[in-house]
């Protein structure tokens, strides 16, 4: 049984007092849910430490949204893995498309970053998926496999073991076109194929989730596919309602 995760990405949104409230509504939120899934919110780091107070002990893990490729020092407007992990978060997002898009992430950037996010013992939520143009020429395999071999390939098989994956693609965030729940399935069935591949069974319980407007409508369908684990959630975490159905959509 592999675990489900239900992750909020708020990107650049919130003040840290209005994310202390989402973050409490989440958790009181999450009480009543099935206790299998499991919550994850990522703000922006200026709300990290008060988010971790509101969230301690009941049951919502915090993740960060990034963390810096170097591990201290000159790298001004930079955050580290050593910072972030030090308030108690547990995950990070890596890769997320934007990153890749305006930030210039590379596979070279991303590597630092996961050696970084692994020394700290922060578990990383890898964003891996293609653009409109990649899944119009067909594409979308060759993508997301260069996207796992060039950075996941290169993990020890004990890092493995902890890492999410997160299947986004670029077509449906924040667009509101989802992948169909077929679309999603196909390509997470290819993903864990090639993480097979590589890795051989431990790739059974890796946890796929699916990002791209994901919403409390379409998340039930998505979710009953076999190899979708769960989600990750921009626009509708920002909504602890929302962000709540979504969780209890499995
Ligand atoms: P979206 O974003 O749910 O707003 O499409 C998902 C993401 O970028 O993680």
């Amino acid at each position: 049984m592999r675990k489900k995760i239900v992750a909020g990405n708020w990107k650049m949104n919130t003040t840290p007092a209005e994310g202390v409230e989402l973050a409490k509504a989440v958790a009181a939120g999450t009480r009543n849910v099935d206790k299998s899934v499991n919550f994850i919110v990522a703000p922006p780091f200026t709300h990290l430490s008060e988010v971790m107070k509101v969230t301690r002990g009941t049951g919502v893990a915090v993740s960060a949204q990034n963390c810096a490729d170097e591990a201290k020092g000159a790298y001004t407007g930079e955050v580290s893995a050593a910072m972030i992990a030090s308030l108690g978060v547990e995950y990070v997002l890596l890769g997320h498309s934007e990153r890749r898009e305006y930030y210039g992430e590379t596979s070279a950037t991303l590597n630092k970053k996961m050696a970084l996010a692994y020394a700290n013992n922060l578990i990383p939520i890898y964003c891996i998926g293609e653009k409109l143009e990649e899944r119009e020429a067909g594409k979308h395999f060759e993508v997301v496999k260069s996207q796992i071999e060039e950075v996941v390939f290169n993990l020890t098989a004990e890092e493995f073991s902890k890492l999410v994956i997160a299947y986004e693609p670029v077509w449906a965030i924040g667009t509101g076109k989802t992948a169909t729940a077929d679309q999603a399935q196909e390509i997470h069935a290819y993903i864990r194929s090639v993480l097979k591949g590589k890795f051989g069974e431990a790739a059974d319980q890796t946890v796929i989730l699916y990002g791209g407007s994901c919403n409390p409508s379409n998340a039930k369908e998505l979710f009953s596919k076999e190899d979708v684990d769960g989600g990750l959630i921009g626009g509708a975490s920002l909504k602890a309602d929302d962000f709540i159905a979504i969780g209890e959509s499995f």
